[in-house]
């Protein structure tokens, strides 16, 4: 595997190649996923939970993000190296930029995750303009979770679908490199694909999008509770964790995952 940027996944995008992602919060699994291929790796607050032992990321700190990210960073040096701005670390733009600097100068990553849509559009064109690569998060946003009275399925009514292709499309003008999609239909996710020319990663967001992205412990099985439908546990068909995140590689790139069963209509 080549040194991942977002130039790379850009073009991964324009040539109908799919590319992957999974979340890791330590060296052990970084290396791993590295090995195994995996082009984005996301440092994602959902630590609050599977970390933690939270029910929701909202306690999730920028120094425990910081802290995350740079075990993560020490050791990878080809995959892309995403990290997730935490609740209310992106208040004012200025913020922002702050926080997203502590990611990347102390932590190592080369590409933040922030979440919101019409709402952030001041904050990516600013932080975009300063040479900072953003990830904006759409559809399903955990750091909302209590206002959107719990993790559901966002853009099903007509009215909400507009509103997130909007927001998508508004995104990119204003400098987001990539979008993310969280837990809404497949069909709305493809028409986001196909409209925007940046990447697309989904997670519970159907077939269509150019990258797909798990929680590293849902997909090795070690989601505590019942897991989201949208998860598989590729260590239940292999012998090894390497071998997850390899299965995990092989069957995005070739279309065996998400199925109809792993998606929402
Ligand atoms: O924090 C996280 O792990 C995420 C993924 C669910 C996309 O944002």
């Amino acid at each position: 595997m080549n040194k991942i940027t977002t130039t790379l996944l850009k073009q991964m995008k324009r040539d109908g190649e799919k590319f992957t992602c999974l979340t890791a919060y330590d060296a052990s699994f970084a290396i791993a996923q590295e090995k195994a291929g995996i082009e984005v790796i996301l440092i994602g607050d959902s630590l609050g939970m599977v970390i933690k032992g939270q029910s929701s990321t909202l306690s999730v700190s920028m120094d425990e993000m910081v802290y995350h990210t740079a075990n993560v960073s020490r050791v990878c040096n080809k995959s892309l190296i995403m990290a997730d701005l935490p609740f209310a670390s992106d208040v004012t733009k200025e913020q922002t930029f702050v926080n997203a600097a502590r990611l990347i100068g102390e932590g190592g990553a080369q590409m933040v995750k922030i979440e919101g849509g019409a709402t952030m559009l001041e904050t990516i064109e600013f932080l975009s303009q300063r040479g900072v690569a953003v990830c904006s998060h759409l559809g399903l946003l955990p750091q909302s979770v209590y206002k959107l009275g719990g993790y559901r399925v966002q853009g099903k009514n007509s009215e909400q679908a507009e509103q997130i292709l909007a927001d998508a499309i508004a995104l990119e003008q204003a400098g987001t490199d990539i979008l993310l999609l969280e837990c809404v239909p497949a069909e709305l996710a493809a028409r986001i694909t196909k409209h925007v020319s940046v990447p697309v990663i989904g997670i519970g967001a159907g077939p269509d999008c150019d990258a797909q992205v798990l929680v590293c412990y849902d997909m090795l099985g070690l989601t505590q509770g019942t897991p989201a439908s949208f998860v598989k546990n590729f260590l239940a068909e292999t012998d090894s964790i390497q071998a997850a995140f390899e299965a995990y590689v092989e069957q995005v790139k070739n279309g065996q995952f998400p199925l109809a069963e792993h998606s929402f209509n």
